[in-house]
Protein backbone atom coordinates (compact mmCIF):
# COMPACT_ATOMS: atom_id res chain seq x y z
CA UNK A 1 0.00 0.00 0.00
CA UNK A 2 1.72 3.43 -1.15
CA UNK A 3 0.46 6.31 0.40
CA UNK A 4 2.19 8.91 -0.49
CA UNK A 5 -0.22 11.60 -1.02
CA UNK A 6 -3.26 12.95 0.66
CA UNK A 7 -5.30 11.28 -1.68
CA UNK A 8 -3.88 8.21 -1.03
CA UNK A 9 -4.38 8.60 2.60
CA UNK A 10 -7.96 9.25 2.45
CA UNK A 11 -8.38 6.66 0.51
CA UNK A 12 -6.23 4.15 2.67
CA UNK A 13 -8.82 5.29 5.31
CA UNK A 14 -11.95 4.28 3.72
CA UNK A 15 -10.40 1.34 2.45
CA UNK A 16 -9.47 0.66 6.35
CA UNK A 17 -13.39 0.81 6.96
CA UNK A 18 -14.05 -1.73 4.65
CA UNK A 19 -13.75 -4.84 6.76
CA UNK A 20 -13.75 -7.48 3.44
CA UNK A 21 -10.65 -9.99 4.37
CA UNK A 22 -10.00 -12.23 1.14
CA UNK A 23 -9.88 -16.21 2.53
CA UNK A 24 -6.75 -17.80 2.28
CA UNK A 25 -6.03 -21.16 2.18
CA UNK A 26 -3.83 -22.97 4.26
CA UNK A 27 -0.47 -23.65 2.84
CA UNK A 28 -0.26 -27.01 2.46
CA UNK A 29 3.55 -27.04 1.69
CA UNK A 30 6.37 -28.68 3.67
CA UNK A 31 8.85 -26.08 4.86
CA UNK A 32 11.70 -27.85 1.94
CA UNK A 33 9.23 -26.74 -0.68
CA UNK A 34 8.49 -23.16 0.53
CA UNK A 35 12.40 -23.29 1.47
CA UNK A 36 13.13 -24.25 -2.45
CA UNK A 37 10.48 -20.95 -3.63
CA UNK A 38 11.89 -18.56 -1.03
CA UNK A 39 15.49 -19.73 -2.57
CA UNK A 40 14.18 -18.63 -6.09
CA UNK A 41 12.79 -15.70 -5.22
CA UNK A 42 15.92 -14.71 -3.41
CA UNK A 43 17.89 -15.73 -6.40
CA UNK A 44 15.86 -14.61 -9.30
CA UNK A 45 15.60 -10.74 -7.78
CA UNK A 46 18.62 -11.00 -5.76
CA UNK A 47 17.11 -9.34 -2.95
CA UNK A 48 18.16 -8.13 0.49
CA UNK A 49 17.93 -10.82 3.07
CA UNK A 50 14.65 -11.32 4.72
CA UNK A 51 13.90 -7.78 6.84
CA UNK A 52 12.90 -9.20 10.34
CA UNK A 53 12.08 -6.82 13.68
CA UNK A 54 12.16 -9.22 16.81
CA UNK A 55 10.75 -7.47 19.80
CA UNK A 56 13.27 -7.55 22.82
CA UNK A 57 15.13 -5.04 24.88
CA UNK A 58 18.77 -7.14 24.15
CA UNK A 59 20.90 -7.96 21.32
CA UNK A 60 21.53 -11.75 22.31
CA UNK A 61 17.68 -12.27 22.70
CA UNK A 62 18.18 -12.66 18.76
CA UNK A 63 20.95 -15.10 19.08
CA UNK A 64 19.53 -18.27 18.89
CA UNK A 65 16.97 -17.20 15.78
CA UNK A 66 19.54 -16.26 13.88
CA UNK A 67 21.81 -19.20 14.27
CA UNK A 68 18.82 -21.42 13.75
CA UNK A 69 18.02 -19.85 10.56
CA UNK A 70 21.48 -19.91 9.36
CA UNK A 71 22.03 -23.37 10.14
CA UNK A 72 18.54 -24.86 8.45
CA UNK A 73 18.63 -21.89 5.73
CA UNK A 74 21.80 -21.21 4.91
CA UNK A 75 20.96 -19.93 1.73
CA UNK A 76 19.05 -17.39 2.44
CA UNK A 77 20.77 -14.54 4.39
CA UNK A 78 18.18 -13.12 7.89
CA UNK A 79 18.79 -9.85 8.90
CA UNK A 80 16.84 -9.69 12.50
CA UNK A 81 16.87 -6.73 14.39
CA UNK A 82 16.19 -7.15 18.04
CA UNK A 83 14.14 -3.53 18.99
CA UNK A 84 11.56 -2.78 21.82
CA UNK A 85 8.38 -3.30 20.48
CA UNK A 86 6.74 -0.37 21.51
CA UNK A 87 9.75 1.42 19.21
CA UNK A 88 9.52 -0.98 16.15
CA UNK A 89 5.71 -0.26 16.25
CA UNK A 90 6.64 3.80 15.73
CA UNK A 91 9.13 3.34 12.96
CA UNK A 92 7.07 0.96 10.82
CA UNK A 93 3.99 3.20 11.56
CA UNK A 94 6.18 6.18 10.33
CA UNK A 95 7.15 5.11 7.55
CA UNK A 96 3.61 3.78 6.24
CA UNK A 97 2.65 7.29 6.85
CA UNK A 98 5.49 8.63 5.26
CA UNK A 99 4.88 6.53 1.95
CA UNK A 100 8.30 4.62 1.94
CA UNK A 101 8.40 2.08 -1.04
CA UNK A 102 8.41 -1.02 1.36
CA UNK A 103 7.55 -1.62 4.64
CA UNK A 104 10.58 -1.24 6.82
CA UNK A 105 10.53 -4.82 7.68
CA UNK A 106 8.86 -7.92 5.79
CA UNK A 107 8.29 -9.31 8.97
CA UNK A 108 7.86 -8.11 12.57
CA UNK A 109 7.23 -10.15 15.77
CA UNK A 110 5.89 -8.50 19.25
CA UNK A 111 4.57 -7.79 22.14
CA UNK A 112 2.44 -4.77 21.27
CA UNK A 113 -0.63 -6.95 20.39
CA UNK A 114 -3.10 -4.07 19.96
CA UNK A 115 -1.26 -3.02 17.04
CA UNK A 116 -2.02 -6.13 15.23
CA UNK A 117 -5.58 -5.32 14.67
CA UNK A 118 -4.83 -2.05 13.34
CA UNK A 119 -2.69 -2.81 10.96
CA UNK A 120 -5.14 -5.57 10.04
CA UNK A 121 -7.76 -2.92 9.46
CA UNK A 122 -5.08 -0.50 7.70
CA UNK A 123 -4.66 -2.90 4.85
CA UNK A 124 -1.12 -3.12 5.85
CA UNK A 125 -0.83 -7.04 6.40
CA UNK A 126 -0.46 -9.95 4.35
CA UNK A 127 -2.87 -12.96 4.84
CA UNK A 128 -1.48 -16.18 5.47
CA UNK A 129 -2.31 -19.83 7.06
CA UNK A 130 0.74 -22.09 7.91
CA UNK A 131 0.47 -25.79 7.77
CA UNK A 132 -0.30 -26.12 11.40
CA UNK A 133 -2.62 -23.46 10.71
CA UNK A 134 -5.28 -25.68 12.47
CA UNK A 135 -3.69 -26.65 15.76
CA UNK A 136 -2.47 -23.15 16.86
CA UNK A 137 -4.05 -21.96 19.59
CA UNK A 138 -7.46 -20.55 17.81
CA UNK A 139 -7.46 -17.81 20.39
CA UNK A 140 -4.72 -15.91 20.22
CA UNK A 141 -4.80 -15.33 16.17
CA UNK A 142 -6.65 -13.22 13.77
CA UNK A 143 -8.95 -16.08 12.12
CA UNK A 144 -8.62 -14.54 8.71
CA UNK A 145 -4.49 -15.07 9.03
CA UNK A 146 -3.60 -11.65 8.98
CA UNK A 147 -1.11 -12.01 12.48
CA UNK A 148 -0.94 -15.25 14.81
CA UNK A 149 0.81 -16.40 18.25
CA UNK A 150 4.05 -17.64 18.19
CA UNK A 151 5.40 -18.25 21.26
CA UNK A 152 4.75 -17.81 24.50
CA UNK A 153 6.66 -15.17 26.66
CA UNK A 154 6.14 -14.52 30.64
CA UNK A 155 7.94 -12.49 33.44
CA UNK A 156 7.51 -13.52 37.29
CA UNK A 157 10.22 -16.25 37.41
CA UNK A 158 12.46 -15.17 40.27
CA UNK A 159 15.94 -15.69 39.31
CA UNK A 160 19.16 -15.35 41.52
CA UNK A 161 22.85 -15.50 42.09
CA UNK A 162 22.96 -18.44 43.99
CA UNK A 163 26.34 -18.05 45.24
CA UNK A 164 24.79 -14.81 47.25
CA UNK A 165 21.56 -16.15 47.88
CA UNK A 166 20.64 -20.06 48.79
CA UNK A 167 17.64 -21.43 46.80
CA UNK A 168 16.20 -22.08 50.14
CA UNK A 169 15.76 -18.63 50.88
CA UNK A 170 14.36 -17.51 48.19
CA UNK A 171 11.16 -16.61 48.52
CA UNK A 172 7.79 -17.96 46.30
CA UNK A 173 5.63 -15.04 46.89
CA UNK A 174 6.24 -11.82 45.42
CA UNK A 175 4.64 -10.09 48.73
CA UNK A 176 8.42 -10.64 50.38
CA UNK A 177 10.77 -8.62 48.47
CA UNK A 178 9.11 -5.60 50.14
CA UNK A 179 10.54 -6.89 53.14
CA UNK A 180 13.80 -5.02 54.83
CA UNK A 181 15.54 -8.38 54.64
CA UNK A 182 15.77 -8.14 50.61
CA UNK A 183 17.32 -3.95 50.63
CA UNK A 184 19.68 -4.12 48.12
CA UNK A 185 19.19 -7.10 46.86
CA UNK A 186 17.00 -6.49 43.84
CA UNK A 187 17.18 -5.93 39.85
CA UNK A 188 14.26 -4.84 38.73
CA UNK A 189 13.08 -3.77 34.98
CA UNK A 190 11.07 0.05 35.77
CA UNK A 191 7.15 -1.21 35.24
CA UNK A 192 6.40 1.84 34.13
CA UNK A 193 8.97 1.11 30.41
CA UNK A 194 7.38 -1.94 29.41
CA UNK A 195 4.18 -3.30 29.44
CA UNK A 196 4.09 -7.06 30.37
CA UNK A 197 6.34 -6.04 33.30
CA UNK A 198 3.89 -3.32 34.11
CA UNK A 199 0.93 -5.87 33.81
CA UNK A 200 2.77 -8.04 36.27
CA UNK A 201 3.44 -5.18 38.71
CA UNK A 202 -0.32 -4.26 38.29
CA UNK A 203 -1.03 -7.76 39.02
CA UNK A 204 1.23 -7.65 42.25
CA UNK A 205 0.35 -4.19 43.76
CA UNK A 206 -3.71 -4.93 43.06
CA UNK A 207 -2.92 -8.43 45.32
CA UNK A 208 -0.72 -6.65 47.78
CA UNK A 209 -2.09 -3.12 47.85
CA UNK A 210 -0.23 0.26 47.49
CA UNK A 211 1.94 -0.21 50.35
CA UNK A 212 3.90 -2.61 48.69
CA UNK A 213 5.01 -0.45 45.81
CA UNK A 214 5.51 2.05 48.42
CA UNK A 215 7.95 -0.46 50.65
CA UNK A 216 9.57 -2.06 48.04
CA UNK A 217 10.75 1.72 46.36
CA UNK A 218 12.22 2.10 49.63
CA UNK A 219 14.43 -0.98 49.37
CA UNK A 220 16.86 0.06 47.53
CA UNK A 221 16.25 -1.88 44.49
CA UNK A 222 18.24 -1.15 41.33
CA UNK A 223 15.82 -0.36 38.77
CA UNK A 224 17.07 -0.66 35.20
CA UNK A 225 15.86 -0.16 31.74
CA UNK A 226 15.16 -3.71 30.14
CA UNK A 227 14.17 -7.31 30.75
CA UNK A 228 17.82 -8.22 29.61
CA UNK A 229 19.45 -5.70 31.85
CA UNK A 230 18.85 -7.51 35.25
CA UNK A 231 20.52 -10.62 34.06
CA UNK A 232 23.50 -8.72 32.80
CA UNK A 233 23.91 -6.81 35.95
CA UNK A 234 23.75 -9.91 37.94
CA UNK A 235 26.41 -11.18 36.00
CA UNK A 236 28.31 -7.97 36.04
CA UNK A 237 28.40 -8.06 39.84
CA UNK A 238 28.43 -11.38 40.04
CA UNK A 239 32.30 -11.75 41.30
CA UNK A 240 31.82 -8.05 43.21
CA UNK A 241 32.05 -9.27 46.64
CA UNK A 242 31.22 -5.70 47.54
CA UNK A 243 27.35 -6.30 45.74
CA UNK A 244 24.73 -7.87 47.69
CA UNK A 245 22.50 -7.99 44.22
CA UNK A 246 21.21 -11.45 43.63
CA UNK A 247 17.70 -11.50 42.58
CA UNK A 248 15.00 -10.55 39.83
CA UNK A 249 11.72 -11.07 38.59
CA UNK A 250 11.62 -8.84 35.51
CA UNK A 251 13.61 -11.05 33.09
CA UNK A 252 12.48 -14.04 30.89
CA UNK A 253 15.17 -15.68 31.54
CA UNK A 254 18.48 -16.28 33.70
CA UNK A 255 19.56 -19.40 34.88
CA UNK A 256 22.12 -20.23 31.86
CA UNK A 257 24.99 -18.99 34.01
CA UNK A 258 26.80 -20.98 36.26
CA UNK A 259 25.74 -19.34 38.98
CA UNK A 260 21.87 -19.11 37.70
CA UNK A 261 19.09 -20.43 39.40
CA UNK A 262 15.31 -19.74 38.97
CA UNK A 263 12.33 -20.60 41.55
CA UNK A 264 8.59 -20.53 40.55
CA UNK A 265 6.26 -18.78 42.74
CA UNK A 266 3.52 -20.61 44.02
CA UNK A 267 -0.19 -19.87 43.88
CA UNK A 268 -2.13 -18.26 44.95
CA UNK A 269 0.57 -15.53 43.62
CA UNK A 270 0.09 -15.65 39.83
CA UNK A 271 3.30 -14.50 37.20
CA UNK A 272 2.09 -13.31 33.51
CA UNK A 273 2.67 -14.42 29.98
CA UNK A 274 1.67 -13.48 26.94
CA UNK A 275 1.20 -14.51 22.77
CA UNK A 276 4.31 -12.45 21.28
CA UNK A 277 2.55 -12.23 17.55
CA UNK A 278 3.75 -12.33 14.22
CA UNK A 279 2.88 -10.64 11.08
CA UNK A 280 3.99 -10.10 7.86
CA UNK A 281 3.38 -6.81 5.75
CA UNK A 282 1.54 -5.99 2.53
CA UNK A 283 4.28 -4.90 -0.19
CA UNK A 284 7.25 -7.00 1.28
CA UNK A 285 9.21 -7.86 -2.15
CA UNK A 286 9.92 -11.62 -0.20
CA UNK A 287 6.50 -12.89 0.34
CA UNK A 288 8.09 -16.36 0.30
CA UNK A 289 10.70 -15.83 2.22
CA UNK A 290 8.40 -14.27 4.65
CA UNK A 291 6.14 -17.27 4.59
CA UNK A 292 8.91 -19.71 5.44
CA UNK A 293 10.08 -17.68 8.36
CA UNK A 294 6.59 -17.77 10.02
CA UNK A 295 5.73 -21.54 8.68
CA UNK A 296 9.40 -22.42 10.62
CA UNK A 297 8.31 -20.00 13.32
CA UNK A 298 5.53 -22.07 14.34
CA UNK A 299 6.75 -26.11 12.87
CA UNK A 300 6.65 -29.20 15.23
CA UNK A 301 10.44 -29.19 15.48
CA UNK A 302 11.05 -25.43 17.03
CA UNK A 303 7.60 -25.34 19.28
CA UNK A 304 8.83 -28.91 20.24
CA UNK A 305 10.52 -27.95 23.94
CA UNK A 306 8.30 -25.11 24.86
CA UNK A 307 6.22 -25.93 27.62
CA UNK A 308 3.37 -24.43 26.73
CA UNK A 309 3.65 -24.07 23.13
CA UNK A 310 1.58 -22.91 20.42
CA UNK A 311 0.52 -26.05 18.86
CA UNK A 312 -2.64 -28.00 20.87
CA UNK A 313 -1.21 -31.07 20.06
CA UNK A 314 2.33 -30.29 21.60
CA UNK A 315 0.55 -29.55 24.66
CA UNK A 316 -1.71 -32.10 24.60
CA UNK A 317 0.68 -34.70 24.41
CA UNK A 318 2.78 -32.88 27.46
CA UNK A 319 0.28 -32.45 29.52
CA UNK A 320 -0.08 -28.77 30.12
CA UNK A 321 -1.75 -25.94 28.54
CA UNK A 322 -0.96 -21.79 28.80
CA UNK A 323 -4.85 -21.07 30.00
CA UNK A 324 -4.83 -23.86 32.68
CA UNK A 325 -1.82 -23.26 34.69
CA UNK A 326 -2.58 -22.04 38.16
CA UNK A 327 0.45 -20.24 38.12
CA UNK A 328 0.11 -18.08 35.21
CA UNK A 329 -2.24 -15.60 34.08
CA UNK A 330 -2.35 -15.92 30.36
CA UNK A 331 -5.37 -14.41 28.32
CA UNK A 332 -4.74 -11.07 30.84
CA UNK A 333 -2.01 -8.66 28.76
CA UNK A 334 -4.50 -8.71 25.76
CA UNK A 335 -7.00 -6.91 27.58
CA UNK A 336 -4.61 -4.69 29.40
CA UNK A 337 -2.18 -3.08 27.34
CA UNK A 338 -5.22 -2.49 24.38
CA UNK A 339 -6.65 -0.35 27.20
CA UNK A 340 -4.20 2.57 26.88
CA UNK A 341 -6.09 4.62 29.27
CA UNK A 342 -5.71 2.29 32.00
CA UNK A 343 -2.14 1.54 31.22
CA UNK A 344 -1.05 5.13 32.22
CA UNK A 345 -3.60 5.37 35.02
CA UNK A 346 -0.50 2.14 36.27
CA UNK A 347 2.28 3.72 34.73
CA UNK A 348 1.67 6.79 36.60
CA UNK A 349 1.24 4.93 39.59
CA UNK A 350 4.42 3.40 39.01
CA UNK A 351 6.18 6.85 38.31
CA UNK A 352 4.88 8.95 41.50
CA UNK A 353 6.47 5.66 43.50
CA UNK A 354 9.85 5.04 41.30
CA UNK A 355 10.56 8.32 39.03
CA UNK A 356 10.66 8.11 34.89
CA UNK A 357 12.62 5.04 33.87
CA UNK A 358 16.44 6.63 33.64
CA UNK A 359 18.77 5.51 31.08
CA UNK A 360 19.23 4.82 27.65
CA UNK A 361 17.12 2.51 25.13
CA UNK A 362 18.84 -0.48 26.53
CA UNK A 363 19.68 -2.05 22.76
CA UNK A 364 22.07 1.10 22.82
CA UNK A 365 23.82 -0.58 25.75
CA UNK A 366 23.51 -4.41 25.08
CA UNK A 367 23.73 -4.11 21.06
CA UNK A 368 23.03 -6.50 18.51
CA UNK A 369 26.11 -8.04 17.06
CA UNK A 370 27.60 -6.09 13.63
CA UNK A 371 25.47 -8.10 10.83
C1 LIG B 1 10.35 -11.03 -7.61
O1 LIG B 1 9.68 -10.00 -6.87
C2 LIG B 1 8.40 -9.63 -7.36
C3 LIG B 1 7.82 -8.57 -6.47
O2 LIG B 1 8.75 -7.58 -6.20
C4 LIG B 1 7.48 -10.83 -7.42
O3 LIG B 1 6.25 -10.46 -8.02
C5 LIG B 1 8.11 -11.96 -8.19
O4 LIG B 1 7.29 -13.10 -8.10
C6 LIG B 1 9.49 -12.27 -7.64
N1 LIG B 1 10.13 -13.33 -8.40
C7 LIG B 1 10.21 -14.58 -7.97
C8 LIG B 1 10.89 -15.57 -8.86
O5 LIG B 1 9.80 -14.92 -6.88
C1 LIG C 1 19.31 -4.69 8.74
O1 LIG C 1 18.24 -4.03 9.43
C2 LIG C 1 18.56 -2.77 9.94
C3 LIG C 1 17.38 -2.25 10.73
O2 LIG C 1 16.21 -2.22 9.98
C4 LIG C 1 18.93 -1.85 8.79
O3 LIG C 1 19.31 -0.59 9.30
C5 LIG C 1 20.08 -2.45 8.00
O4 LIG C 1 20.34 -1.66 6.86
C6 LIG C 1 19.73 -3.86 7.55
N1 LIG C 1 20.91 -4.48 6.92
C7 LIG C 1 20.82 -5.23 5.82
C8 LIG C 1 22.11 -5.78 5.31
O5 LIG C 1 19.77 -5.47 5.25
C1 LIG D 1 33.92 -14.25 37.43
O1 LIG D 1 34.93 -15.12 37.84
C2 LIG D 1 35.01 -16.33 37.09
C3 LIG D 1 36.12 -17.17 37.67
O2 LIG D 1 35.87 -17.40 39.02
C4 LIG D 1 35.27 -16.02 35.62
O3 LIG D 1 35.24 -17.21 34.87
C5 LIG D 1 34.19 -15.06 35.10
O4 LIG D 1 34.50 -14.68 33.78
C6 LIG D 1 34.10 -13.85 35.99
N1 LIG D 1 32.95 -13.05 35.54
C7 LIG D 1 33.07 -11.77 35.25
C8 LIG D 1 31.80 -11.09 34.80
O5 LIG D 1 34.09 -11.14 35.34
C1 LIG E 1 9.48 -33.81 20.65
O1 LIG E 1 10.84 -34.02 20.95
C2 LIG E 1 11.08 -35.20 21.67
C3 LIG E 1 12.54 -35.23 22.10
O2 LIG E 1 13.40 -34.81 21.07
C4 LIG E 1 10.69 -36.40 20.82
O3 LIG E 1 10.90 -37.58 21.54
C5 LIG E 1 9.21 -36.27 20.48
O4 LIG E 1 8.84 -37.31 19.60
C6 LIG E 1 8.92 -34.95 19.82
N1 LIG E 1 7.47 -34.81 19.68
C7 LIG E 1 6.89 -34.49 18.54
C8 LIG E 1 5.40 -34.39 18.57
O5 LIG E 1 7.52 -34.26 17.51
C1 LIG F 1 -1.80 -26.11 41.33
O1 LIG F 1 -1.37 -25.71 42.62
C2 LIG F 1 -1.18 -26.73 43.58
C3 LIG F 1 -0.75 -26.11 44.88
O2 LIG F 1 -1.72 -25.28 45.37
C4 LIG F 1 -0.18 -27.74 43.08
O3 LIG F 1 -0.01 -28.77 44.01
C5 LIG F 1 -0.66 -28.30 41.76
O4 LIG F 1 0.30 -29.19 41.22
C6 LIG F 1 -0.93 -27.19 40.76
N1 LIG F 1 -1.52 -27.72 39.56
C7 LIG F 1 -1.04 -27.49 38.35
C8 LIG F 1 -1.78 -28.09 37.20
O5 LIG F 1 -0.04 -26.82 38.14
Amino acid sequence: MRTSTPLALALTSALASAQFTPTVPIDDRSLSDIYAAARREYTSNSTRPLQVFWGGDAGDQGDGIRTAWAQQFPDIPLNLTVILSKYADTRLDEAFYEGTEYPVVDVAALQTLRDFPRWKTQNRLVYYKPANWEDLLANENDPDGAFLAFSIYSFGTIYFDSSKVSADDVPSTFESFADPRWKGKLILTYPNDDDAVAYLFSLIVSHYGFGWLRALAANDVQWVRGTGTPIFELERQHNDTSSKRALTFTSGSGSSASWGGSKAVEPPEKIMSWPQTVATFAGTPQPETAKLFVSWLVSNDRQNGSSPSVLNSLNEANGVSPYTSNTTIFSGFRTFETDRAGVEWWKNVFEEALDTPQGPDPLAVYPNPSS
